[in-house]
């Protein structure tokens, strides 16, 4: 018989649980980022936070986007639960105005002149493609411009979504541009309803960016991909992150189509990461089929990847940090870290086009 005072067994854990460990968090604050799309900032402010910092958005006297720190400058309400006015944010409680520097435009009641200097921080905006992209670091004016869409030419349609994942960025992004997830997490809707075939993976490198090019692989048999090509054909398919935050996945199935989605990542906090995907493409399928069928069956993919992203940051917080192991099949996911380190160590920026010799190449099965 055990007495009470015998020392408890140790549980059979394989390690011991760390009390403070690792998370794939950078913070690129000399970086552009997708706030809202066009169409989201109409008469109304609009809440919505990056890197963990409330920002009110709203359209200035020109109706270009303004953002401000989400903070009013006289007793900190929030600016955003007010009203637009000429170009202005009015706050909800004691009714300053602000412009799109954070100056006070008015005072309701004061007699005397007000401050002329800003009162609350701005970040420097810009609208292109439908997108509102805001420079990370307030009261300044960056010296370089938010990524810019590809022209593919005449012929495509476009459709633009926002998808929320509670993951870090550097783990949202992983999942986008993550292929061997997609047989198994996915199975049936895009790859593993048939056989696997084995094709190459060749990953290149240049300043701010990784891509992933899959040689040799034939239209994939799920649903997807048999609506694109009916009649077969082989797969091209580039996988690219770019500086600071964007997806990048392109096919192209036999000669008529072609898709495009690029996908920008936000920042929201360190475990909660949007994405604004841009889906362009060109197929011979009447444009309304294709988004009949499509966009379902994308949504229904993202629900997946939104699923396990929630329970592998769950799993991550509980074990006290990230303890992840890869194999050469891992293409993206420690290169993508890699790239977000040294920006943040300021060793290489988004925009930078310097080449690099680096390339790795691997056979897989699809
Ligand atoms: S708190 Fe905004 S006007 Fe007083
Ligand atoms: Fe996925």
């Amino acid at each position: 018989m055990e007495s009470a005072e015998s020392p408890r067994r140790a549980l059979p854990l394989v390690e011991p649980l760390p009390v403070a460990g690792r998370l794939s968090v950078a913070r690129l604050t000399d970086a552009w980022y997708v706030l809202a799309t066009s169409r989201e900032l109409s008469g109304k402010p609009l809440a919505r936070m990056l890197y963990g910092m409330p920002l009110v958005l709203f359209r200035d006297r020109e109706n270009r986007p303004a953002a401000l720190q989400d903070r009013c400058a006289h007793r900190n309400a929030p600016l955003s639960l007010g009203r637009c006015e000429a170009g202005t944010i009015e706050c909800p409680y004691h009714g300053w105005r602000f412009d799109e520097a954070g100056r006070a435009a008015r005072i309701p009641s004061l007699c005397a002149p007000h401050p002329e200097r800003p009162l609350v921080a701005s970040f420097a905006t810009r609208e292109q493609a439908g997108l509102v992209w805001i420079y990370a670091t307030p009261n300044v004016e960056p010296t370089h411009e938010p990524f810019p869409l590809a022209d593919l030419g005449p012929g495509y349609a476009s459709v633009t979504r926002m998808v929320e994942a509670h993951g870090t960025l550097h783990a949202t992004v992983e999942n986008a541009l993550d292929v061997p997830h997609t047989a198994f997490l996915h199975r049936g809707l895009f790859r593993g309803a048939g056989k696997t075939h084995r094709i190459r993976a060749v990953v290149t490198r240049a300043g701010d960016r990784v891509q992933t090019e899959y040689i040799g692989e034939p239209r994939p048999e799920g649903l997807v991909g048999r609506l694109l090509s009916p009649s077969g054909g082989v797969v091209t398919h580039y996988d690219r992150f770019i500086l600071p935050s964007v997806a990048e996945v392109e096919y192209r199935i036999g000669a008529e189509n072609h898709i495009l989605v690029s996908a920008f990542a936000t920042p929201v906090e360190d475990t909660k990461t949007r994405l604004f995907a841009v889906i362009r493409f060109r197929t011979r399928l009447p444009v309304w089929l294709v988004k009949l069928v499509l966009e379902p069956l994308a949504l229904r993919i993202f629900a997946q990847d939104a699923r396990m992203l929630e329970r592998q940051t769950e799993t991550v917080r509980v074990f006290g940090g990230e303890h992840f192991m890869s194999t050469e099949l891992d293409l993206m996911g420690p290169q993508i870290g890699r790239l977000l380190r040294q920006a943040e160590l300021g060793k290489t920026r988004p925009g930078n086009d310097e080449p690099d010799e680096w390339r790795r190449e691997i056979e897989l099965e699809v």
